[in-house]
């Protein structure tokens, strides 16, 4: 479909439908962005959800963004997505019957009362009801640090899924160190790869997932970065690797790196260290200021956030408008309940 095309039949659908909202993720591309009512990260996104009167909520994310818009909206409101291949791969690499197991064998060795789990947002539905049923709390990358403190106030451990290297940088900000976590991979036999005495030692247990596009950035990015602009900002994403975030100037989730580059002096040059596409629309915005990805295009790129193609907007725009709801993400009632006793611990912690 060319791009008028394209424009043309979203905006006619649209003109018809009435009771619909359409949220986007900050890591969408522009011709999907374009049509959004709202732009954010997961949580403002999901925060939107709930706030908004439309029936239809439209989500332009990944799944388990979608499942959180389910969980905090009302019973009769529907959120649909583009495309259901959107799913992201980090949130698959802890899948609930894997970590469930992983928490069975933990806990032989640890008593389980020790032990609090702690679930990054970008998990799906049924992670967070188990972190729910365990007496956990879910976190986002901005508050992480509040949810490990709360944790440890509640026991001595805290099991963190499924990101390690937010779980890595966040036990680093609060002043432990490399002595103080276990990895937990799943793929090991037993107690994921560690010893009893290892498991009993630890303050942390961090689930073996990370980000597929965070993951991609390294020190010598930075290193080559600073060396081709001496008076270059560098801000990451904290789901980047230990060393990216110490040798990077500033760290921080989706909207803090938009906060401190539209609030940077005129002419300030910022390396990003996160999806190439917000770091696209912060360079459109800011024409005043230098503003380019710390690695290149292809290496930023999301290959998950990207199944959201402009063409699937106009499919279920158009089927929405037909009468027909399509692409409806539907969470389980029982997981809903203790989902949202998770996303509830957090915003409390
Ligand atoms: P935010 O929670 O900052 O929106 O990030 C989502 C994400 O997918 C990070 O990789
Ligand atoms: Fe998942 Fe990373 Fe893509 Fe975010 S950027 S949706 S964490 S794969």
């Amino acid at each position: 479909m060319s791009d008028e095309e394209r424009l043309k039949r979203t905006e006619a659908a649209l003109d018809e439908l009435d009771d619909v909202v359409i949220l986007g993720h900050n890591y969408q591309r522009h011709s999907v962005t374009r049509h959004a009512d709202h732009l954010g990260d997961s949580l403002q996104l999901s925060r939107l959800a709930g706030e908004a009167d439309a029936r239809n909520v439209v989500f332009c994310g990944v799944t388990f963004m979608a499942e959180t818009a389910d969980i905090v909206t009302d019973d009769d409101q529907r959120v649909v997505m583009p495309s259901m291949e959107a799913s992201c791969p980090m949130a698959g690499m802890a899948e609930n019957i894997q970590v469930d197991g992983a928490w069975n064998e933990l806990t032989e060795v640890v008593p389980g009362e020790d032990v609090t789990p702690v679930t990054y947002v970008n998990s799906y539905a049924s992670l967070k009801a188990f972190t729910a049923e365990h007496g956990g709390t879910c976190c986002t990358s901005s508050n992480a640090s509040d949810a490990f403190d709360w944790a440890l106030d509640q026991g001595e451990k805290v099991f963190f899924t499924p990101d390690k290297y937010l779980g890595h940088n966040t036990l680093h900000e609060l002043g432990y160190g490399d002595d103080d976590f276990v990895i937990w991979d799943p793929w090991e036999d037993e107690l994921g790869g560690n010893t009893p005495d290892e498991v009993r030692d630890a303050t942390f247990i961090l689930w073996e997932g990370f980000c597929q596009v965070h993951e991609r950035f390294g020190a010598s990015d930075v290193a080559d970065v600073r060396d081709a602009h001496p008076d270059v900002n560098v801000i990451v994403h904290p789901e980047c690797r230990r060393e990216v975030v110490e040798t990077a100037d500033y760290t921080g989730s989706t909207s803090t790196i938009i906060e401190k580059v539209e609030n940077a002096p005129e002419g300030s040059k910022w390396a990003i260290g996160t999806e190439i596409h917000l770091t696209k629309r912060l360079a459109r915005q800011n024409p005043d200021k230098d503003v380019f990805g710390l690695c290149g295009e292809e290496c930023s790129d999301c290959n998950a956030m990207r199944q959201i193609d402009p063409d699937f907007l106009v499919y279920v725009l158009e089927e929405m408008r037909d009468g027909n709801i399509v692409n409806r993400i539907q969470v389980d009632e029982d997981e809903k309940r203790l989902a949202e006793k998770a996303l509830d611990t957090m915003l409390s912690v």
